[in-house]
């Protein structure tokens, strides 16, 4: 395990070279950061929790035919995926106001929106990811066209997916953020659903008392992260300890 090639080490997670070509490791940290980086701390168990609510989520929409990089958790904190160039687009889908929206608008957290709202960040740390619009990623290249149709298609299917998936266990989904790969094959490339979906990434309301089961519990010092993270994982029926 400790001889294994660490590819690259993000904010929440390290990916590690895999045991076959076209194969990486994906290890889920504790560590927690928000605002850019500029806040950090750790979550406790927020890496395991991670590990099985993403494995979950991913299953699920694989089985709806959404292509993923997932293929086997392999213990608590680690998956296997398959190795992909990650667009360096961040891809937020809006249900309800809440977060930077507010802010850019003046909106009300809780105002819903009258439809769901797509919007793209260009993903890069030291510009603080900059939202940017279809126009900017044709000019720039970011990605072609034809991926970013694939992208909005596959993003508005997960939202519908997801929205009832939480529903059904009272949770209201109010926004996420979803990452997409380029999958290579010979000359040709498709783009498949990366990274993880987790609390950290979503924004999740209790349906009954709007209490928040999700990263904003720290990143607004709300406390009980992981008391949040554990409930969203028991309601969806993923048990705990049990490698
Ligand atoms: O901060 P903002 O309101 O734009 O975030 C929208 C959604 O995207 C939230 O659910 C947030 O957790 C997620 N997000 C993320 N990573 C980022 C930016 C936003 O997971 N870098």
């Amino acid at each position: 395990m400790s001889r294994r090639r660490k590819i690259y080490e993000g904010k929440a997670k390290v990916l590690y070279e895999g045991p076959e070509p076209g194969t990486i490791i994906q290890y889920f940290k504790d560590d927690a950061t928000a605002f850019n980086a500029e806040k950090k701390g750790t979550i406790n168990g927020k890496g395991v929790i991670n590990n099985r609510i993403s494995e979950y989520v991913f299953s699920r929409l694989s089985h709806i035919g959404i292509p993923t990089h997932f293929i086997r958790r392999l213990n608590m904190r680690e998956q296997l995926i398959r190795q992909c160039e990650i667009v360096p687009i961040e891809v937020v889908l809006r249900n309800v106001a809440a977060g930077s929206i507010c802010k850019r608008l003046g909106l009300n957290e809780g105002d819903p929106l009258p439809h769901t709202l797509i919007e793209y960040y260009y993903k890069d740390d030291a510009l603080g990811d900059p939202l940017v619009s279809e126009e900017h990623i044709a000019c720039f290249n970011w990605a072609s066209q034809e991926e970013m149709q694939d992208i909005a298609s596959m993003a508005i299917r997960i939202n519908d997916f997801l929205c009832g998936m939480f529903a059904a266990i009272d949770i209201r989904l109010i926004d996420f953020k979803l990452e997409f790969g380029r999958l290579f094959d010979g000359d040709f490339s498709r783009v498949i659903l990366a990274d993880e979906i987790s609390p950290d990434g979503c924004r999740l309301w209790d349906m009954k008392t709007n209490e928040k089961m999700d990263k904003d519990r720290f990143r607004q010092d709300l406390g009980g992260e992981e008391e949040a993270y554990q409930e969203v994982a028991r309601r969806l029926g993923i048990l705990q300890n049990d490698d």
